[in-house]
Parts: structure tokens; sequence; C-alpha cells
């Protein structure tokens, strides 16, 4: 009795006080944990939040979790175990490719701003022992398509040597918006993925899942004392302060995506590539390994293609042309792998590996 006397005067006393608190501290406090959609004033994701839990699927509201939980299993599997409507597994979005097989979903680059296939190929090594082919959301591979990662803080979509696949069409016959991230999804569904369009609710869900790859300010590539300022810049709630910390922001974004189309070899000799502008790269068998398991062997040797290993090799030039022109039939298709995705150095790698295997 007693002690419950007590605690019922205690507890309003203790709320009063910690109220004040709480309210010293303004609602727009950044932190290194604060989302750069926010810090940037943009809040797109708070807004499409908003207008999704309004929405009704078959007659029903979704909470956003249940979004996301879409949306992840249709990155990692292509369809949907517990969908608001239609059978009880979806459709798939593809017969064949799911995002993985050409996305990651993880931070890839270790600086932000640089997309570098040789530091990504060291961060793998480094990241150690698991199958590098393995298809899942913790392993981190060498893919043709840039990581999905930080995609919902980008500006631009399908840039520099993809820039044609602007002229592609949505579900609705309307040409795609290269400044919306829905648009990029569903282009990417129907035409990279050899599929359908992705429903309402189901591209929903993706866009849900995308949000959760948010960028937060700590990710950015900020040393200890820069992002200190910038936190006191943001906190300051003077304008000029505050823009031109949102200014630095967006230099350490990678707003666009760089696409930068590589070159066939001239000739290859052994395991030397020789090209147009007088390069010359001696592949090395060893490196060629992991770069073939975690480039390659998620497509080759299995249902989507069955080719693999030394079967991909029959002749040099083939080889080089598949890697870096890729083929554009409108189905199942091998995309291309741009500079950003592989270097000269590696793709002499696979082959020089693809050399070393037996017959
Ligand atoms: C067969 C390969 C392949 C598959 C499968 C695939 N994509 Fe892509 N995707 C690409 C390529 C290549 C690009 C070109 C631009 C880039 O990412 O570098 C791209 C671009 C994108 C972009 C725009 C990225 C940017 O910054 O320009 C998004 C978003 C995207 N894909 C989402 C998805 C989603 C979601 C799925 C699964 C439903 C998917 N993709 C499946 C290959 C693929
Ligand atoms: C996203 C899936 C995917 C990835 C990744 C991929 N390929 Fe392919 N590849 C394919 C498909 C599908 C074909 C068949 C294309 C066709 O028939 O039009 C193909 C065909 C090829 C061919 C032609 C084989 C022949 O002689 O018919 C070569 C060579 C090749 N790939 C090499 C590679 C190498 C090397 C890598 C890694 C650096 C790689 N591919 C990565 C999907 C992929």
């Amino acid at each position: 009795m007693g002690l419950f006397l007590t605690l019922g005067v205690l507890a309003p006393a203790l709320w009063r006080l910690s109220f004040p608190l709480v309210l010293a501290v303004p609602s727009s406090t950044f932190t290194a944990s604060s989302p750069v959609d926010v810090v940037l004033g943009k809040n797109e994701r708070a807004r499409f939040e908003q207008q999704l839990v309004r929405k009704a699927v078959a007659g029903r509201g979704y909470t956003w979790q249940e979004y996301v939980r879409w949306g992840r299993q249709l990155v990692e599997s292509g369809q949907v175990s517990d969908p608001p409507e239609g059978a009880i597994l979806s459709r798939p979005l593809s017969e064949r490719y799911r995002c993985l097989h050409c996305h990651n979903v993880q931070r890839e680059d270790v600086r932000l701003t640089v997309q570098d296939p040789e530091t990504r190929e060291r961060l793998i090594r480094q990241l150690g022992p698991t199958d590098p082919a393995r298809l899942d959301s913790a392993t981190l591979r060498l893919t043709t398509g840039t990581t999905l990662w930080g995609a919902v803080n980008r500006e631009s979509f399908y840039n520099g040597h993809y820039a044609r696949y602007r002229n592609q069409t949505l579900a609705d016959g309307k040409p795609m918006n290269p400044f919306r991230l829905a648009d990029a999804i569903q282009v990417c569904c129907r035409f990279c993925s050899g599929g359908r369009y992705p429903t309402e609710w189901e591209l929903d869900a993706l866009l849900a899942y995308h949000w959760e790859l948010e960028l937060r300010l700590r990710d950015l590539d900020f040393s200890a004392e820069e992002l200190d300022n910038l936190l006191r810049s943001l906190n300051s709630g003077n304008l000029t302060e505050t823009t031109s910390a949102r200014a630095q922001i967006r230099r350490r974004l990678l707003t666009v995506s760089a696409a930068t189309k590589g070159q066939v070899p001239v000739r290859c000799e052994g395991d030397t590539d020789f090209y147009a502008d007088g390069s010359r790269i001696v592949g090395d068998a060893k490196r060629g390994r992991l770069v073939y398991e975690s480039a390659c062997a998620g497509c080759h040797g299995n249902v989507i293609n069955s080719l693999s290993g030394k079967a991909l090799l029959q002749d040099d030039r083939r080889f080089h042309h598949f890697i870096r022109e890729g083929t554009e039939r409108d189905g199942l298709y091998m995309p291309l792998f741009t500079l950003e995705r592989l270097s000269r150095p590696q793709v002499a790698d696979v082959r020089a590996y693809l050399r070393s295997l037996p017959r």
C-alpha cells in the first residue's frame, strides 16, 4: 500500500520533470543517424509513408512494415509468400531473374562517390570466406547494376550508357521519368529482369523496401570533425548555415550512378588483352577465380544460362563481347558490365582463370 502510494505520487512528478527536458530538444535536432532525406529537408519518405498506409488493397489497409516485408521478398525471391491479394504465393516478377542477380542491397563502395570495382573486389575479399556466388542480401557481389542501397537518395536514374533505356515505357504506356525511382523500378522489372510490370501494391512494396535502404548522415564519408561541424550548422536554426551544410552533404552523396561503357580488346594473346588505346593487360588466374564466382556464377551454370567455366571461353573475342556489350534480347538477356562494374584487369583475370581450368 505504502509503496503503491509513493509510486503514484512520484510518477507524475517524474513525468513533469522529464517533460521539459524533452521539450528543450527541438523536434528538428539532427544526429549522425538522421536520414539524409530529412536532413536535406525533402521528407519524401514521410509523405510516401502517409499516403501508403491510407491506401487499401482489396478493401484492406496495411502497415508500413508489411509493405517493407513484401518488398524485401520481391527483391530477394521475386514473389511474396502472403500477398494482400491473389494466390497464396504471388506470381513471380520474372521467371528467371531476381533483383539480387544484378543488384546488391548493401553498401558496395568504400567511398560513396567513388564507384570503383577493384576497391569493391578488395572489400569482398576482406569480408571473407562465405560463398561469393551466394544470391542473398548479405553477400556482397560484383553485379552489373548499382546497389539499391541509397537508391532513394539518388536524383536521376539510368545515366551514362543507360540513358538509352529512358525511352522505355511504363505499364500505362507513358515514357519513364528518369528522375523518379518508381519509374526506374518499373523499367527494371519489365526490361532488365525480362519480366512483367509490378502491380500497384508490388511497386509500393518495392519502394517501401528501397526506403529502408536509405542513407543516414553517418553513411556519408565525413570525418568525425566534419560531422560535428555539420551537425552544429544544421542544428543552429540559421538558414545560411543550414543551406551551406546541405550543399556539403549533397556533394558527398552519389546523386547519379555513372555508367561508362567499356571496350572489347582488339586482340588477345595468352592471358594478355590488347586494347585499341595501346594498353596491355595481363590477367591473373588466381585473382580471377573470385571475380568469376562473384560476377558470373550467379547466372551461369544454372537455370539462367547453362554455360559455365571453360565453356564460356570458346572464343576470346566472344567472351569479351558478352561482358562489354551484353545482349539485348527482350526477355532473358545478359546485361553488360560497365567500367564502374568491372575493370579491364578484372575482365583479364576472369579470362585467365577460365583458361587455367581443365577442359
Ligand atoms: C538482369 C539484371 C537486372 C535485374 C534482374 C534487375 N536489374 Fe535493376 N538494373 C540493372 C541495370 C544494368 C541497371 C542500369 C543502371 C545501374 O544500376 O547501374 C539497373 C537499374 C536499376 C535502377 C536504377 C538505378 C540507378 O541508379 O540508375 C533501379 C532502382 C533498379 N534497377 C531496381 C531493380 C529492382 C527493384 C529489381 C528487381 C525487381 C531489378 N532492378 C532487377 C540490371 C538489373
Ligand atoms: C545477370 C545474369 C548474367 C551475369 C551476371 C553474367 N551472365 Fe553471361 N550470360 C547470361 C545469359 C542469360 C546469357 C545468354 C544470352 C543469350 O543467349 O542471348 C549469357 C551469355 C554469356 C556468354 C556467351 C556464351 C555463348 O558462347 O553462347 C558469355 C561468354 C558470358 N555470358 C560470359 C559471362 C561472364 C564472363 C560473366 C561474368 C563476368 C557473365 N557472363 C555474367 C547471363 C549473365
